[in-house]
């Protein structure tokens, strides 16, 4: 089981995250759903430590995630992949490659700085673009791709990290409903996801909503059950 208890997240004065409490079962996925500037991101980013928590505890099982250091954090870090709001990809490195990046933590150093990857890692690499229907980009450099293209090579760099837990931030903002289908599914299948929809298309996939809200405190308590359509 993953949960948050208490979690705040404060930049100087400003609270953007107040005290959140929640679980999450393994294999479920939850969407958390809120305004701009609601915290959604900060939450996301504190989940992977990106971001430190202000108070309060993250765990996974029993790993106490939020005083993970050193060689253990990593380690949480490649269990726990991302898909960002913003893609972070390479733009002058081709897809394949960008793609490749997400097997980095599971390298050695020597072999990372060679940026070597074996035939396995690129058979993976072009499999998770084939399921994400863009295999044929994988020449192409990165940044000559369109918004959606992109937000589908950051999803196929994340699969290929085998995370225990996908965080997916804004996953189909950019997607025609083909391709957020698409996705949607993917991730679903891919492991415990959890993702921030400001797109009322993903609950259709979340089995469980959860509210952020801008004001005081999050509201934790309004999260509600949804029933899985797949469609
Ligand atoms: N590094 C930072 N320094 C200062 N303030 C920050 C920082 N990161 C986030 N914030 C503030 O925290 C609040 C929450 O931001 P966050 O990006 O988590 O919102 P969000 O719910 O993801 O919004 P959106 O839907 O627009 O992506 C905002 O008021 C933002 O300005
Ligand atoms: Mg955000």
């Amino acid at each position: 089981m993953f949960q948050l208890k208490n979690v705040t997240r404060q930049f100087g004065k400003k609270v953007a995250v107040n005290s959140v409490t929640f679980d999450i079962l393994q294999g479920q996925m939850v969407g958390i759903i809120g305004r701009s500037g609601a915290g959604k991101s900060t939450l996301l980013r504190m989940i992977n430590r990106l971001n430190d928590v202000s108070s309060g505890s993250i765990h996974f099982g029993d790993l106490q995630v939020s005083s993970l250091r050193g060689a253990a954090l990593r380690s949480w870090q490649r269990d726990c992949a991302m898909i960002f709001q913003q893609f972070n990809l390479v733009p002058r490195l081709d897809v394949l490659t960008n793609v490749l990046l997400g097997r980095l933590n599971h390298r050695s150093t020597v072999l990372s700085i060679l940026n070597m990857f074996t035939r396995e890692e690129r058979i993976m690499a072009i499999g998770a673009l084939e399921r994400l229907g863009i295999e044929q980009t994988a020449l192409q450099p990165a940044g000559t791709l369109s918004g959606g293209q992109q937000q589908r090579v950051a999803i196929a760099r994340a699969l290929m990290q085998q995370p225990k837990m996908l965080l997916a931030d804004e996953p189909i903002a950019s997607l025609d409903p083909l391709n957020a289908k698409i996705v949607m599914d993917r991730c679903a299948t891919s492991t415990s996801a959890m993702a921030s929809p400001s797109s009322p298309t993903c609950t259709r996939w979340i089995l469980r909503a959860i509210i952020a809200s801008a004001s005081s405190a999050w509201r934790m308590e309004a999260s509600f059950s949804m029933v899985r359509r797949r469609s």
